[in-house]
């Protein structure tokens, strides 16, 4: 059963104001590098798995999808996805622990930045894999296991004035509580090898795997960027059905 912070008023308010959450995709600095990944969405029935507030989903709708639906365990995000999306675009709560997809029925599944907060990948795997049809997509990013991983995750600052990720328990997979907004946010640690094996257990074929860096040219327009290349935030894969 899923933790589902988001629907905690004081973790919602903190996340609210952030830029992905105010300007939506143009705010979330590896958009373009997801971007790239994504088949043309034209004529294309897509499953948006995590959709948050709905800017995925109304983007693909705008870029001429047949069908979009967003499925999130929070009825607060799925309330504001509501809100600000027209009508073709469809909602579901759900929590992808547990979440039966019907078969067949989608060309992209597309998730960002939702899968770390999942605990039983591989079942929600084989069930994308069902629900995709052959020849399916399925774009996802999540946060990085160098990210994820140490007991302690923040910068420090070593003697000689560099700065480090404190990179420990890489390889103890499992449940890390951390602090974001709030104390006690509960995320599902594995490593990229697990990740793999899973999506080709599930039946995908893994052809594209980035560890995100921001570009030049994003790090000159925000210069607080340039620590981001002393390790990866996030993960970004795409495989086929
Ligand atoms: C970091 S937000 C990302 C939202 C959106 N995909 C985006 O990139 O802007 C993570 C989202 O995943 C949802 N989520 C977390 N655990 C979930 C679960 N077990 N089932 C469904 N949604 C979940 C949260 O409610 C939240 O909306």
């Amino acid at each position: 059963m899923a933790q589902n912070i988001y629907d905690r008023p004081d973790f919602l308010e903190g996340y609210s104001r952030l830029p992905r959450s105010v300007e939506g995709l143009d705010g979330a600095n590896e958009w373009p590098a997801m971007r790239a990944l994504l088949p043309e969405l034209r004529g294309s029935r897509v499953l948006d798995l995590g959709c948050g507030f709905g800017w995925f989903c109304r983007w693909a709708h705008l870029q001429g999808a047949a069908s979009v639906r967003g499925i999130d365990v929070s009825a607060r995000m799925l309330a504001r996805a509501v809100a600000e999306s027209p009508a073709e675009v469809t909602y579901q709560q759900a929590d992808l622990e547990t979440v039966e997809l019907p078969v067949a029925a989608y060309d992209l599944a597309y998730s960002s930045l939702a899968l770390h907060y999942v605990e039983d990948v591989g079942r929600l795997f084989r069930q994308i894999h069902l629900a995709l049809a052959p020849g399916g997509s399925f774009v996802f990013s999540t946060e990085h296991p160098i990210f994820m991983a140490p007991s302690k995750p923040g910068w420090v600052t070593d003697p000689d004035g560099r700065t480090t990720w404190p990179l420990d328990r890489y390889l103890v997979e499992g449940i890390r509580k951390t602090h974001w907004f709030v104390d006690g946010v509960v995320k599902h640690h594995r490593v990229i090898g697990t990740t793999f094996t899973r999506l080709v257990q599930a039946g995908f074929t893994v052809t594209a795997l980035q560890e995100f860096a921001p570009r030049p040219e994003q790090i000159a327009a925000r210069p607080e960027l340039a620590v981001e290349v002393e390790r990866p935030m996030f993960l970004l894969m795409r495989a086929r059905r």
